[in-house]
């Protein structure tokens, strides 16, 4: 009877010992171990990133690790990036605006100021949030932006940077316009009707000043070119008559005039609406002339570190000539303590500008050396391919590419990579819903 008894009782310890054993080993209930991400970081070295550290504002979580924070001015004092630009890209409704928005909503806790160009009308919420009226352009509303405007801070800057910018706006408007390179005796011709129209000093040139100065250009300005002016006159002539259309056609009473809005410069924003134009053939155009309105003022010494965020950005890349006035913008930033922020849909609108692949292809590979932070949302498979090379992603990194769920994206931050999932507050949804209408 005791040696019965003894037997039941040592297959019950037996039982309970494979039971405990096996419920560890499968992971039930029990954990096997705990440990400090620190020091599992320690036992599977090459599996994730520990992050940027602490420092800037919180994004949200790393899918693999712990909180990721961000802030491209101290990453740059910490020589992890050697430029403050940013590019944001992702299929449409993945959170790319989502993402700006709250990024620039916590950065007001820091003081740096924000500038938007918002061609979808979506900051509207934000904008209020921050006490700030957008800035609506459309035509006949009154509202004139000169983007030959010399900014603010022109006396810093000095005479020569600012007519090279309104030089270097001029000639990629009409490249755009005209849709080619410019001839050499169209782009002499904008620097010396230019050069005519700042003669007075009296004020800052607008464009229809220009165009009058290069349908009908003056003794002077022909000299210096050694030419008659009627031969100046016929050289210019088709790059007037398009610039002219955003004078007297029907982009007109918009840039064509002094600035006629009193912006509140050292305000948390300047929000600039283009929503009226969304739909415009000339989006690309006119976001350019608001843009260079936007960095003439903000890009200027001792403006103090601001954002200058360009949403929907794809419409000004898809054409060569402006697109490398954009990148031109971005190289500024730097000296002007300005995180430019352009927010595209694919990598291959980068390389779709223009008909001159090789000419594309290198201008994007600019713009991405010169924005080396860069936020990719999901991107549908024939994408990757573009994103891969473009980006040099791992195939880890390109396969996760077509997966990524909505708020979550691949960040390539100077040379490391994360896989961040953004985090939305409360105060925040209100300010990003675009799904409103959807729901
Ligand atoms: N991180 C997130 N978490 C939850 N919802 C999000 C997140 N990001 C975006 N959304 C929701 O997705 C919708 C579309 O986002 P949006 O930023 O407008 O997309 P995109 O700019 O990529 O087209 C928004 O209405 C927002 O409410
Ligand atoms: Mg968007």
């Amino acid at each position: 009877m005791i040696v019965l008894a003894l037997l039941v009782l040592v297959l019950g310890v037996t039982v309970l010992a494979a039971v405990i054993l096996f419920s560890r080993d499968a992971g039930v209930g029990m954990p096997v171990h705990r440990c400090s991400t620190a020091h599992l970081q320690a036992a599977y070295p090459f599996m994730t990133e520990d992050g940027l550290g602490g420092r800037g504002v919180y994004i949200g979580r790393q899918v693999l690790a712990g909180s990721f924070s961000f802030d491209p001015w101290d990453l740059y004092a910490r020589q992890l990036l050697t430029n403050p630009n940013v590019v944001v890209a992702g299929q449409v409704g993945r959170g790319k605006s989502s993402f700006v928005k709250s990024y620039l909503w916590r950065q007001q806790v820091f003081g740096r100021r924000a500038a938007i160009m918002d061609p979808k009308g979506e900051y509207g919420a934000f904008a209020a949030a921050l006490g700030v009226q957008p800035i609506r352009l459309a035509p006949g509303r009154g509202v004139y932006l000169n983007p030959l405007d010399p900014g603010p801070g022109s006396d810093d800057v000095g005479v020569e940077e600012v007519l090279r910018r309104q030089s270097s706006l001029l000639q990629s408007l009409a490249a755009a316009a005209l849709g080619r390179d410019l001839r050499p005796e169209e782009r002499a011709g904008t620097d010396v009707a230019l050069g005519a129209v700042g003669r007075d000093g009296a004020s800052a040139p607008t464009l229809p000043q220009v165009v009058d100065a290069l349908l009908e250009p003056d003794p002077r300005s022909a000299d210096r070119l050694r030419t008659t002016p009627g031969a100046l006159a016929a050289g210019c002539r088709d790059l007037a008559l398009e610039l002219r259309r955003l004078c007297d056609g029907d982009l007109r009473g918009m840039f064509d005039g002094p600035t006629s809005v009193d912006v509140d410069w050292d305000g948390p924003a300047v929000v600039l609406d283009l929503s009226e134009l969304f739909h415009s053939d000339a989006l690309g155009l006119l976001m350019t002339c608001a843009a260079a309105w936007l960095q003439a003022a903000v890009a200027r010494p001792g403006a103090g570190k601001r954002i200058i965020v360009v949403d929907e950005a794809w419409a000004i890349l898809s054409n060569l000539g402006i697109a490398r006035w954009l990148q031109s913008s971005f190289k500024l930033s730097r000296a002007y303590g300005v995180s430019n922020i352009a927010v595209i849909h694919r990598l291959s609108d980068l390389t779709a500008v223009g008909a001159e692949g090789s000419a594309a292809v290198r201008m994007a590979q600019g713009l991405l050396s010169d924005a080396e932070t860069r936020i990719v949302y999901a991107q549908p498979p024939g994408e990757v391919q573009a994103a891969t090379t473009l980006l040099g992603l791992s195939r880890t990194e390109s396969e996760l590419l077509p997966h990524l769920g909505r708020g979550v994206a691949l960040w390539k931050v100077g040379q490391r990579s994360f896989v961040v999932e953004h985090h939305l507050g409360e105060t925040e949804r209100a300010l990003v819903d675009t799904d409103g209408r959807m729901l």
